[in-house]
């Protein structure tokens, strides 16, 4: 309790200042910036505190985690507590382990201003084989009436996960949570054909989700992106009114351009929808941005000029964005390697610069309510 009061007390200064200046007519739509850590629910309090001091100290505001099955052997050498699935063996049989280890990761990234959008599941998990693709298939599980209906049961199960401190269910939780969205990159491993033709999917999938929070909650509904920009953004979620902010993952050198981004914040606007560059990063070889699993490492001053570019050039284009990732170790370079481990790398320096140039630059859309709290 004392806790909660301490913070509540820290949240009211923040609206208090937030209010102040709004009413000054100071703020214009104002960008943010933030990271990916797909295992962040293993974190030990030691490694919470290196990372979340770390993206606090870069202005960092926003951070995206997973919930699917984790252990230290499938992390970037980050030793966590190893957790289950939230469905690890039958399909409506929850394992809390993982929402419990997240309830005490929220405390930490609240106290530093850090919300956190909750992945409730991913295409990765399906794609190597969970409770639902050994059912229905991966085609089955987008299309099965009865797999979507028991997989809504699972996004409702955990928005209404009851915090093991706090009391509240997440979904009362606006302080510390930014948004939901039900899957990492839906049916990307089927082709952007397939994401064109079932465009029904997510917006069904966020309907359930904008019904279980509170009218008026300043939780966001988001999508978990696709595999690039065009495939990022569909007409169907742009138009879907359950959908506030669509997602934008890309790696492609092309797609990291401001005139190729605002052409999509137009079709944005256009339909009263918003955008975020969710998942972006520099590859650590030398091979083209979007082929990061093997090559020569490039040279630091050659990678570093990547980061401040492309950060700089989604700056430019109106878009806050959250880097694929920061670690709290150093990075070991293991498989796909567009990492930065906070403090350590040669590369967070210029990382840390970009993040703070985000946080105080114009963005294309308002993004305010988000951070309103309560
Ligand atoms: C959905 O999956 C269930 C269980 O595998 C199956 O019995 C049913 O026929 C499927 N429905 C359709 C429309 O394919
Ligand atoms: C971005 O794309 C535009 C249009 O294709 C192109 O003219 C421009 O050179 C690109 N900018 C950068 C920095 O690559
Ligand atoms: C992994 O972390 C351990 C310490 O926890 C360290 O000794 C080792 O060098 C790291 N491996 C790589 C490849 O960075």
């Amino acid at each position: 309790m004392v806790f909660f009061t301490s913070h509540l007390l820290s949240l009211f200064t923040i609206l208090y200042v937030f209010a102040g200046v709004a009413s000054a007519g100071i703020i214009k739509p104002r960008s943010f910036s933030g990271s990916n850590l797909y295992y962040a629910p293993g974190l030990s309090k030691a490694q919470r505190t290196v990372l979340l001091d770390g993206m606090q100290s870069a202005g960092m505001k926003v951070l995206r985690v997973w919930i699917s099955a984790q252990t230290t052997a499938s992390t970037k050498n980050t030793t966590i507590t190893p957790y289950n699935s939230v469905e690890p063996d039958t399909i409506g049989v929850y394992d809390d382990t993982v929402l419990e280890l997240l309830d005490d990761f929220m405390l930490d990234s609240f106290a530093r201003g850090i919300k956190l959008i909750i992945s409730m599941h991913s295409y990765n998990s399906l794609a190597s084989g969970d409770v639902y693709s050994d059912t229905y298939g991966v085609e089955g599980f987008y299309e099965n009436t009865t797999a979507q209906a028991q997989f809504d049961a699972r996004l409702v199960h955990i928005m209404n996960h009851k915090h093991k401190t706090l009391r509240l269910a997440w979904k009362y939780l606006s302080p510390f949570i930014f948004a939901f969205e039900a899957e990492n990159e839906a049916m990307i491993g089927l082709g952007q054909q397939y994401i064109v033709d079932h465009p029904q999917w997510q917006c069904d999938r966020a309907t359930t989700i904008k019904n279980q929070l509170p009218k008026g909650s300043n939780i966001m509904v988001t999508t978990g992106g696709a595999s690039w920009l065009d495939e990022s953004v569909q007409q169907g979620w742009l138009d879907c009114p359950a959908i506030d902010i669509v997602a934008v993952h890309a790696y492609g050198a092309g797609d990291l351009n401001t005139t190729k981004i605002e052409s999509y914040v137009d079709l944005a606007k256009a339909a009263g929808s918003r955008l975020m560059f969710q998942e972006w990063g520099a590859c650590y070889y030398d091979t083209a941005n979007n082929v990061c699993d093997y090559g020569d490492a490039l040279d630091v001053a050659t990678r570093n000029a990547n980061i401040a570019l492309w950060a700089d050039q989604i700056t430019a284009a109106g878009l806050p964005w959250l880097y694929w990732q920061v670690l709290p170790n150093a990075d070991p370079h293991y498989d796909y390697d567009y990492e930065i481990g906070v403090n350590t790398d040669p590369s967070w320096p210029t990382l840390k610069k970009a993040a703070l140039r985000a946080a105080v630059a114009p963005a294309a859309f308002d993004f305010s309510d988000c951070f309103l709290g309560l």
